[in-house]
């Protein structure tokens, strides 16, 4: 059957309705009165979502797009920035900064695990000269599916006195994430996850910290240029032409997250991804991440039974139930698959997905009980 495409990959995430429409309007003048008025609305209610009273800069551009407009406003060459990774998009802030110049050091930990605060601490009072200008980190970490404790190494790094800059792509509007009261310098994500609308959006917001840091950056990109995109933040318009129809299903996004409160929303995102690990358990099924300590609660990537493969998994349940999960990146290629339960996703939408996935293993030969994954997420969801 056409149409039913369920997507439940780390994003692009499903798009509601409402905001698909939006997406179908011709597009207004960017330099409208009518186009400011949204614009002033989504520009507040950014503030909202990032938790914060900075002004929040948004690029016509992907998540990587304003992981690079954070460092080109503050990197000079010979910085020295310090990338804590735990999987791919961790390396990809690394990969940034040295792109730009900086003299790049790396914490990385295997897959699957956390950045332990008690390594970075280490690794911070080492730097007796205060050499470390700005350390990068990620705070879930879409490739493995686990979170990093951001409150706690933001504050480390401000007691050393460098800048934190900080992934919120798959986190923001999904799990807690204080910009202001963490103390995080620079804050970014993209509109293709917890935003709820399609890809082409990507968010920043610097403190007044970061900002100083910005006045000594010596060649500021052009396009990303922090000062000339706040002077029209602060004016209701745009330094460029904007994704005008994006920006318009924005709004609508923004005031479903509002009206449902983002307390509400990062309940239900927990409520959804611990009981879809319950159900892999029940199932018969590892999860990647063992310690539900530092599990994501919008990405869950589970490995499979023996003698079945991601690929035949991930193909049946798009064949037979049109349920689209992703693989695992780069050396978990074929090693994971990854369960995306992050923005429009509902507890229907996660009992449809556990039922389907014990639809799809039963038929590929998985020796389990049949009803014990879906039982087990019901039992989770109604406690
Ligand atoms: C944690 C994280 N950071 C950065 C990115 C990069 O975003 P984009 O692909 O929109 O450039 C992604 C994309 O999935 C991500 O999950």
């Amino acid at each position: 059957m056409k149409d039913k495409t369920f997507l439940m990959i780390p994003g692009p995430t499903p798009v509601p309705e409402s905001v698909l429409l939006d997406m179908a309007k011709h597009p207004i003048g960017h330099r409208s009165s009518e186009f400011a008025k949204i614009l002033e609305s989504v520009y507040a209610d950014l503030k909202y979502v990032f938790q914060t009273k900075n002004d929040v800069i948004v690029y016509t551009a992907s998540g990587t797009g304003a992981m690079d407009a954070a460092l080109s406003n503050l990197v000079n060459p010979g910085d020295k920035v310090l990338s804590l990774v735990i999987g791919n998009f961790g390396q990809r802030w690394a990969k940034i900064a040295a792109a730009l110049g900086a003299e790049v050091d790396i914490i990385e930990v295997e897959p699957g695990k956390a950045i332990d605060p008690k390594t970075l601490k280490e690794k911070l009072d080492s730097d007796v000269n205060k050499e470390i200008k700005i350390v990068t980190l990620t705070q879930n970490e879409t490739s493995t599916g686990v979170t990093n404790d951001v409150k706690t190494l933001v504050s480390m790094i401000r007691e050393h006195g460098a800048l934190s800059v900080v992934d919120g792509v798959t986190s923001l509007g999904a799990m807690t994430c204080k910009m202001d009261e963490w103390g995080i310098d620079v804050l970014v994500s993209g509109s293709q996850k917890g935003f709820m609308i399609p890809p082409g959006l990507s968010f920043l917001a610097a403190n007044e910290r970061a900002w100083e840091v910005q006045k000594q950056c010596k060649r500021p990109d052009f396009y990303f240029n922090w000062e000339t995109n706040r002077k029209s933040v602060i004016a209701n318009s745009t330094a460029f032409t904007p994704a005008v129809n994006l920006i318009v299903a924005l709004k609508t996004a923004l005031d479903m997250i509002k009206e449902e409160g983002l307390d509400n929303i990062i309940i239900r995102h927990e409520k959804i991804a611990k009981g879809l690990r319950e159900a892999i358990r029940a199932i018969g099924l590892k999860l990647f991440v063992e310690n539900d300590s530092i599990a994501s609660t919008s990405i869950t990537a589970v490995l499979p039974p023996d003698n079945i493969t991601v690929p035949d998994i991930r193909k049946t349940l798009k064949e037979d139930y049109d349920i689209v999960v992703a693989n695992g990146q780069n050396q978990l290629k074929d090693k994971i698959f990854r369960i995306g339960t992050l923005g429009f996703v509902s507890q229907r939408d996660a009992i449809t997905a556990v039922g389907s996935l014990e639809a799809a293993l039963h038929k590929l030969g998985h020796k389990f009980e049949l009803g014990q994954g879906v039982a087990a997420l019901i039992k989770y969801l109604n406690k």
